[in-house]
């Protein structure tokens, strides 16, 4: 940790103790949580093939289940997110927040199988699905609700003869992420998205040939504080927080503030956020 981040790191953590302890502490740990933000974005290239323009991908993530967010919160989550009627969902990790101490049970999986997307739905491994020995049950329970798994592995998003490349990257606090094997089964032409929970990757994988990467981890750093931005990011969620990065002339970023919270249940100008996203054929 550098100077400038521990100073950061201290002088957040005091005015946490201090602002939050009266009507906005109420506000961060009873009101913003329960907010949610949609973010819209268009996402525009010569590569993406006219068969998908217009095509719309909804990205959730980051839910922690069990810490302060619950099943009729998803639920309602749920709803929110099959009336935005998207032709592909993503979920790009940490589904609960500690596995072995989840109260498991099938209304989970019901809810994940009501999601609802024509041309699929997809996840990847977060450090909390990997920690808590949730590797096994989380690979079940979304292979129950007819999620695909993306595990240094790809799927060709197919509409006649036009496709795209959906890729997925294992987590890389507690996985062993592989860029070049999820990337394959990819040709020159192919426009490419790569799901990649932990959001400094973007430094690494900019050397791939990638055109967007959507990740999560970060949650926006849960609580924001006007002039010094956020307090607390986890590792490899240190660099890029929230919202939209050009990383290279190639290579897009998006990072989603995540829809639960993890460490400390407060939320404090970083709303819940879904993401969705247009694709336009240029
Ligand atoms: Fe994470």
């Amino acid at each position: 940790m550098n100077r400038r981040t521990f100073l950061k790191r201290s002088l957040g953590s005091l005015l946490t103790l201090l602002g939050l302890s009266g009507g906005s502490y109420f506000y961060a740990r009873e009101i913003e949580p329960s907010l949610l933000t949609i973010t819209e974005e268009s996402i525009t290239s010569s590569q993406i093939p006219n068969a998908f323009n217009q095509f719309k991908i909804v990205q959730f993530s980051d839910t922690h289940l069990g810490f302060h967010y619950n099943l009729e919160q998803f639920e309602k989550l749920v709803s929110k997110i099959n009336n935005l009627e998207p032709d592909l969902i993503l979920f790009t990790g940490d589904l609960v927040d500690e596995p072995n101490n989840y109260h498991w049970n099938n209304k989970l999986i019901q809810l994940l199988q009501k999601l609802n997307a024509p041309e699929g739905k997809f996840w990847i491994y977060g450090n909390h699905d990997h920690g808590g020995y949730g590797t096994d049950i989380l690979y079940e329970t979304f292979e129950i609700a007819d999620f695909t798994l993306l595990q240094n592995s790809a799927s060709r998003i197919q509409r006649g003869d036009a496709s795209f490349i959906l890729a997925g990257l294992d987590d890389a606090m507690l996985g062993n992420p592989n860029i070049s094997q999820s990337l394959e089964e990819r040709t020159d032409s192919d426009f490419t998205i790569l799901l990649a929970h932990e959001p400094d990757l973007a430094d690494t994988i900019k050397d791939y040939p990638v055109d967007i990467q959507l990740s999560g981890h970060s949650h926006g750093g849960q609580v924001r504080l006007p002039f010094i931005g956020d307090l607390y990011t986890p590792a490899y969620a240190e660099k890029y927080v929230q919202g939209k990065y050009t990383i290279s002339d190639k290579l897009t970023l998006y990072v989603n503030s995540g829809i639960g919270t993890t460490r400390l249940p407060y939320r404090f100008f970083c709303r819940p956020e879904l993401h969705v996203f247009t694709l336009h054929s240029s």
